[in-house]
């Protein structure tokens, strides 16, 4: 009999799962529809605090974008040296991680679990103190579980060691490498507090990679996570390790848990679906992609670099740093490389600034014009039906779920699509 991943679960403490956990995508990519939907099947979805007061404003109604830009109204300035020092109001940042999490959590149906993916790089011009709040928020308004991602995290835990639920929520991490996860249990061993779970992202995952530059390719995710597993094994701990990046197909899947995963964290094949937060435009980009389109760079001021389509809106840009408004990647001197990268260029041309080796992302995560995506972007087009107007139809997170559960080889299952309505592209799109 053919192996499938629906032959398998994932048990983290008293809760059991399917396999399935769905990766953060920020900003609002990974909305709280789609983990609300992938927790009705029985996995874990991930909603994500990036941008988290746009977040707010686009979904509960809150004004705390315009009320940052009347406040920092004054820093606005011509002053090519400028610096901005826009610091975040605590006290707005968690009611922003209450209202998203509160208003998720009280929606949520079924066995499955929301998680919350926070980003140490987003360092919001305090990263010390946002991030606790941050990190409190989330866990006073009742998030099954954390995922600490994009950072080393080695001061995280500490953060959070006087919380009521610090014993009880589930905590994970992202690694990239079996050294990255050894510094931070060397770090917080202490804290007599171990993970709940470690994910292992690999080369060909979308957003950020924890590689660099010129040798991510050299990497191979099942080797990794061969390392991570026997490494957590001499731990004795019996921690999951759940990889993630280019698993694409049931079959892909499989092949991780008969090497001993407790599960696969996913978020490509989620981009296009129904319940996602791209914009329809966008998701028919990614149906539409090529291999050859998908480019890994350092456009990213978190000085990560990210994979994304080469057309991404995002790349050579002369947009004004936003910082008054948004600033999630100051860092704590209030600088962030997008402002130098831009200062310099009004230097060069003050008439046709064109920014190419820096992006503002806040900016252009905002406004769903960095494309990142995992690597595997281009087979999205196999997993669905070309309408008669020759766009893509989207898929459902159930249908998603059923397909990696099921799919027993290399290839995606159409029968399986039953078609469901889908909505025409608008201009807004
Ligand atoms: C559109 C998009 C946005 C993402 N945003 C984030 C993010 O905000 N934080 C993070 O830790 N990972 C992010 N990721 C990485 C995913 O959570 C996931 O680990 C990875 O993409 C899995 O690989 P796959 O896309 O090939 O399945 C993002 C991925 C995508 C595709």
């Amino acid at each position: 009999m053919t192996d499938h991943l629906d032959n398998y679960r994932l048990t983290l403490g008293e809760n059991t799962y399917l396999p399935i956990m769905v990766g953060g995508m920020g900003m609002d990519i990974s909305t709280s529809k789609l983990a609300l939907e992938a927790a009705r099947q029985g996995g874990i979805a991930h909603i994500s605090d990036a941008l988290i007061s746009a977040v707010s404003d686009k979904h509960y109604g809150t004004n705390f974008l315009k009320t940052r830009q009347q406040k920092y109204q004054p820093y606005i300035s011509q002053n090519l040296a400028n610096r901005f020092h826009a610091q975040f109001d605590l006290d707005e940042l968690y009611q922003a991680s209450r209202l998203l999490v509160e208003n998720t959590m009280h929606a949520k149906t079924g066995t499955g679990g929301i998680f919350i993916n926070i980003m140490e790089k987003l360092t919001m011009a305090n990263p010390r103190a946002t991030l606790e709040v941050r990190l409190k928020g989330v866990m006073d308004a009742g998030i099954d579980g954390i995922t600490l991602s994009a950072g080393l995290h080695l001061g995280s835990m500490a953060l959070i060691a006087d919380h009521p639920r610090f014993r009880q929520i589930k905590l994970g991490l992202i690694v990239s490498s079996k050294r990255a996860l050894e510094l931070f249990v060397k770090k917080t061993a202490r804290l007599n507090r171990p993970l709940d779970y470690v994910v292992v992202e690999g080369p060909l995952a979308g957003g950020h990679l924890g590689f660099k530059i010129d040798d991510w390719f050299k990497f191979d995710l099942a080797e990794i996570t061969k390392e991570v597993i026997d490494y957590t094994k001499t731990l004795g701990l019996n921690i999951p390790v759940i990889p993630a990046g280019g698993i694409f197909t049931g079959g892909d899947a499989t092949r991780m848990l008969q090497m001993g995963a407790a599960a696969v964290q996913v978020a490509t094949r989620f981009t296009t679906t129904l319940e996602s937060g791209f914009p329809m435009k966008v998701q028919q980009r990614f149906f539409r992609s090529k291999e050859e389109e998908v480019v890994v760079n350092l456009v990213s001021p978190t000085g990560y670099p990210m994979r994304m389509l080469n057309d991404s809106p995002c790349i050579g840009t002369s947009i004004r740093p936003n910082c008054e408004t948004l600033g999630f990647i100051l860092d704590g001197n209030g600088d962030c490389s997008y402002i130098d990268a831009y200062n310099q260029e009004v230097l060069r041309h003050p008439d046709n600034p064109k920014v190419m080796d820096k992006t503002c992302l806040c900016t252009y995560m905002k406004s769903y014009g960095t494309w990142t995506c995992g690597h595997m972007v281009y087979r999205l087009k196999d997993t669905t039906n070309q309408l008669p107007d020759g766009s893509f139809q989207q898929l459902t997170v159930a249908q998603v779920f059923h397909d990696y559960l099921h799919g027993d080889d290399q290839h995606i299952k159409p029968a399986l699509m039953e078609p469901h309505h889908q909505p025409a592209l608008t201009t807004e799109d």
